[in-house]
């Protein structure tokens, strides 16, 4: 059954090479999902020559405990590995027919980003970026052919979670969002496809539940009475240990361009960092004690709701 929304999947592109712009760790929990699943050449690139090589030796890491876990046997594992390049030098992209972006999450740096990709890849190969709220129109906005982008949004841990966020903008070609949707089935994952709104749809939830529940918290009840609060809902994981797993940065990231696109109806990150560090605290001392406030949890609390 065809996805609501997409198109007839006869539209899709082939994808024999896959490119993934960025080699950190979300580069490369996507490197080792597509290498996985389609087994055609992954190539990551960077910066500098350090970077690649950290994210190369993650990725090299995983297939090997994904091996001793008996996953893979050793011959699909070594395949798997020679599969995957890293290099510095972008022009290795110029065969690859989908190429997605985990770069930092700024307008500017996606639009030079995939400025320069545009220049070397086919002209019908695909762009898609894993921006995880930004819109997408405007990172495509100075690509000489905006038809080519899709928004291709995973969530953390990639290599678990089962859904990705497909975002069409006005420009997005049936051929690009078809090949999404194909290659989103071949990585095991289900798509949904949203509008280029900021946060799409996940994140525009989660920034209202940590929002308001970093706000609880400011407002004087503790975190561990907050969290409580979340067990009638039976989710994985309570806000704040979700700040900790996507990184409180992104995650103050998330929550401040929400804020910032509807002021009325989002707070803003405020202290997440601050909420982070409780969090860490509270973990701690969970593997020790069942209730009950740490001394440095009260500390940071404090400084939590003082400011
Ligand atoms: N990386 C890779 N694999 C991981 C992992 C990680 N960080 N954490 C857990 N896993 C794997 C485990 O290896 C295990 O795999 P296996 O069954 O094949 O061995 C499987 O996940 C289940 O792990 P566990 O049994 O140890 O752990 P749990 O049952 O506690 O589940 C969880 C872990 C799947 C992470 C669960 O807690 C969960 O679903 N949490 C919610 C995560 C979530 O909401 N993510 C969205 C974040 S928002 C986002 O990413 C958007 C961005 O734009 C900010």
């Amino acid at each position: 059954k065809r996805p609501v929304g997409a198109p007839d999947k006869a539209l899709a592109r082939t994808v024999t090479k896959v490119g993934i712009v960025g080699a950190g760790l979300m580069a490369s929990q996507f490197a080792l999902l597509f290498v996985r699943k389609l087994q055609v050449p992954v190539l990551i690139t960077d910066l500098d020559q350090s970077r690649v090589d950290k994210g190369l030796a993650y990725i090299n890491d995983e297939i090997g405990t994904l091996e001793a876990k008996g996953r893979l046997d050793g011959d699909t594992a070594n395949r798997l590995r020679a599969l995957v390049r890293g290099t510095t030098d972008k022009s290795e992209y110029a065969d690859c027919d989908f190429v997605i972006e985990a770069v930092f999450e700024e307008v500017g740096v996606k639009q030079q980003v995939f400025g320069e990709i545009e220049q070397i890849i086919a002209e019908d190969a695909i762009l898609a970026t894993n921006t995880s709220s930004l819109s997408v129109e405007e990172i495509g906005a100075k690509l000489a052919n905006p038809e080519r982008l899709v928004g291709f949004h995973f969530f953390n841990p990639v290599a678990v979670m089962p859904l990705i966020e497909i975002v069409k903008t006005a420009d997005t070609s049936d051929a690009a969002l078809s090949t999404a949707f194909v290659v989103a089935r071949a990585l095991g994952k289900n798509a949904v496809l949203t509008a280029d709104a900021p946060g799409f749809v996940v994140n525009r939830l989660l920034a209202k539940v940590m929002g308001e529940a970093a706000r609880a918290i400011y407002e004087g009840t503790p975190l561990l009475t907050v969290e409580k609060a979340f067990q009638p809902l039976g989710l994985p994981m309570t806000p704040f240990q979700l700040i900790d797993l996507v990184g409180w940065k992104v995650a103050a990231h998330v929550q401040d361009t929400m804020a910032t696109a509807f002021p009325a109806r989002f707070y803003a990150s405020e202290n997440f960092h601050r909420l982070a560090e409780l969090t860490e605290v509270v973990e701690k001392d969970r593997a020790g004690r069942v209730t009950g406030w740490s001394k440095g949890a009260e500390k940071v609390l404090k400084g939590a709701v003082g400011s």
